[in-house]
C-alpha cells in the first residue's frame, strides 16, 4: 500500500499555545517518527510524506531556515534508527536549491539505508508537483511515450524507481481538504482522508482510523462493480 501524508497544521498547533510556529515544526519532526514506527506495523509498503512545498520558499526566511534546519537534523538522527528497523529513506523533489550540507545529509541517509526492505520512507522536499510535470514534458524528445515521460517525472523528483507509483490513501491533517500541489500524478486515483487533527496531534490511532476508513472504501477505476454487471 502507497500511503502519502500532507503534514499540515504546525503553525496553528503553536499559535493555539501562544507559541512560535517553529516550536509546531519540532513537535510536528516527533510525530514522523511515531508515524514511521506505526507503519510498520501495518501493511503500508511506500509512505510518502509532505515535508516541504516549492510555495513553501514564499515564507519569512526565518521559519523557511527553521524547517530546512530540522529537516537536516532529523535526517542525521534517524538514519540509525532507520537501519535499524530496515527502513529505506529517500527524499523526492529538487537539489538545485538545497545547501550543501543539507545535500549532504540526504544523499548519507540515502546511502546508509538503500537496503531497507520493510517499508520505503520518502520525504517530500522542494517538491511540487506541477513543476516535475512541466519539466518532464520540457525534457521529453518523445512527448507521446508515456514511460518516458513517467521516468523523466521521476528523474526531475529525484525519485529512484523508474515511475511514479499510485498513491491508494492520501491522508491531510490539519483541516484543509486540498491537495496543494503534491503528487497531482499519483493521485489520480487515490482514496483521499482529511482529518482536522492538527499535525503535532497525529498519532498511531489516528493513521490506524485513516486505514479502516480506507478499507471500507469500493475503488473502481472506471469500472462497475461485478455485482452490478450481473444484474444487467
Ligand atoms: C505544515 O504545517 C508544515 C509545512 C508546511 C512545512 P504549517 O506550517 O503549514 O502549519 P499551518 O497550516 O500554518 O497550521
Ligand atoms: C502543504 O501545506 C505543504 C506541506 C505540508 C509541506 P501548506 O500549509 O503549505 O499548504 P496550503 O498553503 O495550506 O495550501
Ligand atoms: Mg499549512
Amino acid at each position: 500500500l502507497h500511503v502519502a501524508i500532507i503534514m499540515d497544521g504546525n503553525g496553528r498547533w503553536a499559535a493555539r499555545r501562544g507559541m512560535p510556529r517553529s516550536a509546531g515544526h519540532v513537535r510536528g519532526a516527533r510525530v514522523v517518527r511515531t508515524i514511521v514506527a506505526a507503519a510498520l506495523g501495518e501493511r503500508i509498503d511506500l509512505l510518502t510524506l509532505y515535508a516541504f512545498s516549492m510555495d513553501n520558499w514564499t515564507r519569512p526566511p526565518a521559519e523557511v531556515a527553521a524547517l530546512l534546519r530540522l529537516f537536516r537534523r532529523y535526517l542525521l538522527t534517524e538514519t540509525r534508527r532507520c537501519v535499524e528497523q530496515r527502513v529505506r529513506l529517500s527524499v523526492i523533489g529538487r537539489r538545485d536549491r538545497l545547501s550543501p550540507q543539507l545535500l549532504a545529509a540526504i544523499e548519507r541517509a540515502e546511502e546508509a539505508t538503500a537496503t531497507g526492505s520493510r517499508l520505503h520512507l520518502r520525504i517530500a522536499l522542494d517538491y511540487s508537483a506541477r513543476y516535475s510535470i512541466m519539466e518532464a514534458a520540457s525534457r521529453s524528445n518523445r512527448p507521446s511515450d508515456m514511460q518516458e515521460f513517467l521516468r523523466l517525472i521521476n528523474e526531475v523528483n529525484h525519485a529512484s524507481t523508474s515511475a511514479p507509483r499510485d498513491v491508494d490513501l492520501l491522508i491531510r491533517t490539519g483541516g484543509e481538504q486540498r491537495l496543494s500541489d503534491f503528487l497531482l500524478w499519483e493521485c489520480a486515483y487515490a482514496e483521499l482522508y482529511f482529518t482536522d487533527c492538527l499535525w503535532p496531534d497525529f498519532d498511531a490511532s489516528g493513521l490506524a482510523r485513516a486505514l479502516a476508513d480506507f478499507a471500507g472504501r469500493h475503488r473502481r477505476y472506471g469500472r462497475i462493480e461485478a455485482a452490478a454487471a450481473r444484474r444487467n
